[in-house]
């Protein structure tokens, strides 16, 4: 049995405390500042932040929820998802994608991925019918699922395309953002991804003024005003202060996407030729990855992780059942053989902007034993 507490770690799977040391003036100089002027709720600084994500992205409208699973719900809502309507996605995503879907009433018709862990677009045919009313492709560990085919099959067969980027926020395909192809864009504000505050939030990118409308209701109650309220609607605001810490942030996000990259660099070269392992996808033209996650596939991936457990290094194996497996979920219908494979094979390494080059060594190092 493995006796390591999380102290011992040389290296941990995240590290929110580390960002927090290094940036905690400015932080605490903007949690101060919003303290001290009181504004909490739905004040400026959401207003500031929809602005900024809307003007990154490249879309008209952004609304700033409570997550990135509300944001995927209330755009689906908002497009009249219901009962008896299909929606295409994949199974190899966090399970929120499937979620939303199931909480519309409507069903969820999965479909594989390829090697690259996105949407395989040449299934999503297959799966179409004539109760299909959305595709949502997943931009999965921070690279864009291939968005020009995707669109192109959603205009022949007259769908919405509803993306989760919940993992994808300044990830580019073919030089346009994760979020600007679909209808609507759905980004996950949760404290470990590029772009997290300190807690849950979420942000709906969209050219459709409707969806923008709707889900600034939805998010409030349906309260127009106070005394016209238009819908049941939920309370699903973004935290004024999150969204202050979240507008400081911003200024960092390039640096932080410049410096996954790096460190995704060097694993690439450090575990190319393992026998054993294969790396992600490749940075390549037509992908700008920020890499949310760097994963491998891995033979004998179970005793790796104990392996790198033992020698201080923290990894996650996030879905060791595919979701479509669980036995109460009512899914296990699906057949999705590569999927299914994932679930035994893939394994996540540290990844985030504070690693030391020195930290990144160890793990390759680490690796490189295992598999010596
Ligand atoms: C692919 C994917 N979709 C949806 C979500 C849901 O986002 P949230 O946790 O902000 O609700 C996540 C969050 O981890 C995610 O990774």
């Amino acid at each position: 049995m493995c006796t390591i507490k999380n102290m011992d770690y040389k290296v941990r799977f995240v590290n929110p405390q580390k960002q927090y040391a290094e940036h905690r003036e400015e932080y605490m100089a903007v949690l101060d500042d919003v303290l001290a002027r009181g504004d909490l709720i739905l004040r400026k600084d959401v207003e500031d932040f929809e602005k900024a994500i809307a003007s990154m992205v490249g879309t008209q409208y952004a609304v700033g929820l409570n997550s990135g699973t509300d944001t995927m719900f209330f755009a689906l809502k908002a497009l009249g998802i219901s009962p008896g309507d299909e929606v295409v996605t994949v199974s190899h995503t966090f399970i929120a994608s499937i979620a939303v879907i199931v909480q519309t009433g409507a069903t969820p018709i999965l479909i594989d991925v390829k090697d690259d862990f996105l949407m395989d677009v040449d299934k999503i045919e297959e799966a179409i019918t004539k109760k299909t009313k959305a595709l949502l492709p997943v931009h999965l560990n921070g690279r864009t699922c291939e968005m020009d085919k995707i669109m192109e099959i959603a205009q022949k067969h007259n769908l919405f395309v509803v993306e989760d980027a919940a993992q994808a926020l300044g990830a580019k395909y073919k030089g346009k953002m994760a979020g600007s192809f679909g209808t609507a864009g759905s980004f996950s504000l949760y404290p470990f991804k590029v772009l997290g505050c300190f807690g849950d939030g979420g942000v709906l990118t969209t050219d459709n003024e409707h969806i923008a409308e709707q889900a600034r209701l939805m998010r409030d109650h349906g309260q127009k005003t106070k005394t016209d309220i238009v819908l049941f609607g939920w309370n699903s605001r973004l935290d004024n202060l999150q969204a202050a810490v979240l507008n400081k942030k911003l200024v960092h996000f390039p640096g932080w996407v410049a410096k996954r990259r790096e460190v995704a660099k060097i694993y690439d070269q450090g575990l190319a030729g393992v026998s054993g392992v294969a790396v992600p996808p490749q940075q390549d033209e037509d992908h700008f990855d920020t890499y949310q996650n760097y994963v491998l596939r891995a033979q004998k991936r179970n005793e790796l992780a104990a392996y790198l457990k033992e020698r201080g290094v923290e990894t996650l194996i996030k879905d060791p059942v595919a979701n479509h497996k669980h036995p109460k979920l009512g899914l296990d219908h699906f057949s999705l053989p590569y999927t299914e494979r994932l679930a035994e094979e893939v394994i996540s390494l540290p990844m985030y902007p504070e690693l030391t080059d020195e930290e990144v060594r160890y793990v390759i190092e680490q690796v490189r034993k295992f598999y010596g």
